[in-house]
C-alpha cells in the first residue's frame, strides 16, 4: 500500500488530470487538498467531455472515495453544477465527501477578485477571477464562512448577515460597486446548503480511517509549484499551497503517512496569467507548441504562454516537493520540431545562476542558458514502451532526468489513457523508477 501525493512541477496545467486519472485506478481514496474552482480538468464520460473544477476525476471509479479537503475553497454553485452533471450521466456521487472545514466562496469574493484585478492596472496578477484570493484572505483574516457554517441554518444566517454587512462598505467605497442584500445571499446560500449538506463530513477523520484500514490514498494537488503562495513566483501566484507540503495541511494528515511524491511536468513549459517566464517563446515555435498542445485554460479559456523546458525550475520543484519521480506529459507535442532547447541555468547580470531565485526582481532578469538537442521529427503518439521511442526522444528524456536528478516514471504522449509509457509503476514499483539519471536500470 502507498499514500502518494501528485503535484504540478511547473506553473500548473502540467496534465495532472491524466496522471491522477491513471493513478486513481489504484487508489481507494483521492483527496483534493487545496485551491478552488480556479483549477480545471477535462473528463470524458460516456463519450461526453466536460470540465471538473473541484471534484477529483477519481469519482469516475465506482469504488474510489473522493474527498474535497479542508484546504480547498468551495464555490457552492459551481460544485453543485458539477455534481448535477455527473448525476445526469449516472455517475454515482455517493462516494463524494466535502470537508466541513473547507471555506466557502461568497458572491463578494468573486466581485472583489474581479474589481481588484481591474484596479491593479499594470500590477495585475492575471487571476482567474473566481474569488480564490479573497476567499483565502478571509480565511486568514478569520472572517470566512466554512462548510460547517453553510450547512447550519442558524449559523449561516448569522454569519452571512454579518459578513455581507462587513463587506458592503468594501464593495461600495473601495470598488464603487452596489452593496449586496444580505437576505438575498442567505436565501441563495441556504438553497446551496440543502443540496450539499449530505456530502459534508469530518474529512480528516475520514482520511484517518482510510489510513488505519491501509487503503491507498492519492493526494491530488491543483495548480503547480511555481504558483505556490510561499514558494512560487510571488506575487504572481495563487493563494494556496499546491506543493507537497500543502497536502498534509490541506488534508489534515501527518507527514509520516506519505510514502511517495510524484511531480508532473510538461515536456515544455506553459504559464497562464502575468509574471516572469524566462523560457517564454513569443515567436513561431511558441505558437506551434500552443496550437499542437491546445494550450488554452480549462477554466478561463485564456491562451497559455508557451516556452522551452526549464530545468532550473524543474530542479527547484524536485527540491521543494521532495519528488521521488516525475511524470513527463505531452512529449508528443514536440514531435515536429527540428531542434529542442532546454534551459539548464540562468544568466543574471552576467553571472551564471543554477538555482531558482525567490526574489521576483532577480527572476525577471533571468536570461535562459540553453542546451540544444536534436528533435526526432516523427510521431510518438503510438509509442507504448521506452524502446518504441525514437532515439532523440529517449535522449531528451534522459537529459531531463539527468538535469533534475530524479527518475522519470511515466511518459504521456497524448490525451487518451493508453497513450502512456509506464516506465515504472510509481505506486507499487520500487521507490526509484527505472529511468535513472543515465537512463540505465536502477
Ligand atoms: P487565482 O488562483 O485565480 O488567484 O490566480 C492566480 C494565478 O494563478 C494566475 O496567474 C492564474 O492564471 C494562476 N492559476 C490559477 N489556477 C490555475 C490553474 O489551474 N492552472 C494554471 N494557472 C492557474
Amino acid at each position: 500500500m502507498a499514500n502518494v501525493i501528485v503535484i504540478g512541477a511547473q506553473w500548473g496545467d502540467e496534465g495532472k488530470g491524466k496522471v491522477t486519472d491513471l493513478l486513481s485506478r489504484s487508489a481507494d481514496v483521492v483527496v483534493r487538498y487545496q485551491g478552488g474552482v480556479n483549477a480545471g480538468h477535462t473528463v470524458v464520460v460516456q463519450g461526453q467531455t466536460f470540465k471538473l473544477h473541484l471534484i477529483p476525476s477519481g469519482i469516475l471509479y465506482p469504488n474510489t472515495a473522493c474527498i474535497i479537503g479542508s484546504g480547498t475553497v468551495i464555490d457552492p454553485q459551481v460544485l453543485i453544477e458539477e455534481i448535477d452533471r455527473l448525476e445526469a450521466l449516472n455517475v454515482d456521487t455517493s462516494n463524494l465527501f466535502i470537508s466541513q472545514t473547507a471555506h466557502v466562496t461568497m458572491p463578494y469574493h468573486r466581485l472583489i477578485d474581479q474589481a481588484a484585478e481591474d484596479k491593479r492596472g499594470d500590477q495585475k496578477i492575471g487571476t482567474t477571477k473566481r474569488g480564490i484570493g479573497p476567499t483565502y484572505a478571509d480565511k486568514a483574516d478569520r472572517t470566512g464562512i466554512r462548510m460547517l457554517d453553510l450547512i447550519d441554518p442558524d449559523g449561516l444566517k448569522e454569519r452571512c448577515e454579518w459578513t455581507v454587512n462587513y463587506k458592503n462598505p468594501v464593495l461600495e467605497k473601495l470598488y464603487n460597486l452596489p452593496p449586496l442584500d444580505p437576505q438575498a445571499v442567505i436565501e441563495q446560500y441556504s438553497a446551496y446548503a440543502d443540496r450539499l449538506r449530505p456530502f459534508v463530513v469530518d474529512s480528516s477523520l475520514k482520511i484517518a480511517e482510510a489510513v488505519r484500514e491501509r487503503h491507498n490514498i492519492l493526494f491530488e494537488g491543483a495548480q503547480g509549484t511555481l504558483l505556490d503562495l510561499d514558494h512560487g513566483t510571488y506575487p504572481y501566484v495563487t493563494s494556496s499551497n499546491p506543493i507537497a507540503g500543502g497536502a498534509c495541511v490541506g488534508a489534515g494528515v501527518g507527514p509520516t503517512i506519505i510514502d511517495r511524491v510524484i511531480g508532473v511536468a510538461k515536456a515544455y513549459t506553459t504559464r497562464v496569467g502575468e509574471g516572469p517566464f524566462p523560457t517564454e517563446l513569443n515567436g513561431e515555435v511558441g505558437k506551434i507548441l500552443g496550437d499542437i498542445g491546445a494550450e488554452f485554460g480549462t477554466t478561463t479559456g485564456r491562451a497559455r504562454r508557451c516556452g522551452w523546458f526549464d530545468a532550473v525550475i524543474g530542479r527547484y520543484a524536485v527540491r521543494i516537493n521532495g519528488l521521488d519521480c516525475l511524470a513527463i506529459t505531452k512529449l508528443d507535442v514536440l514531435d515536429s520540431l527540428e531542434e529542442i532547447k532546454v534551459c539548464v541555468a540562468y544568466e543574471i547580470d552576467g553571472e551564471t545562476c543554477h538555482h531558482f531565485p525567490s526574489n521576483a526582481a532577480l527572476f525577471s532578469k533571468c536570461q535562459p542558458i540553453y542546451k540544444t538537442l536534436p528533435g526526432w521529427q516523427q510521431s510518438t503518439a503510438e509509442c507504448r514502451h521506452l524502446d518504441d521511442l525514437p532515439k532523440q526522444a529517449l535522449d531528451y528524456l534522459k537529459f531531463l532526468a539527468e538535469l533534475m536528478e530524479v527518475p522519470i516514471a511515466i511518459v504521456s504522449l497524448g490525451a487518451s489513457r493508453d497513450q502512456t509509457i509506464i516506465v515504472e509503476d510509481p505506486i507499487h514499483g520500487p521507490k526509484r523508477a527505472l529511468l535513472n539519471a543515465n537512463g540505465d536500470p536502477v
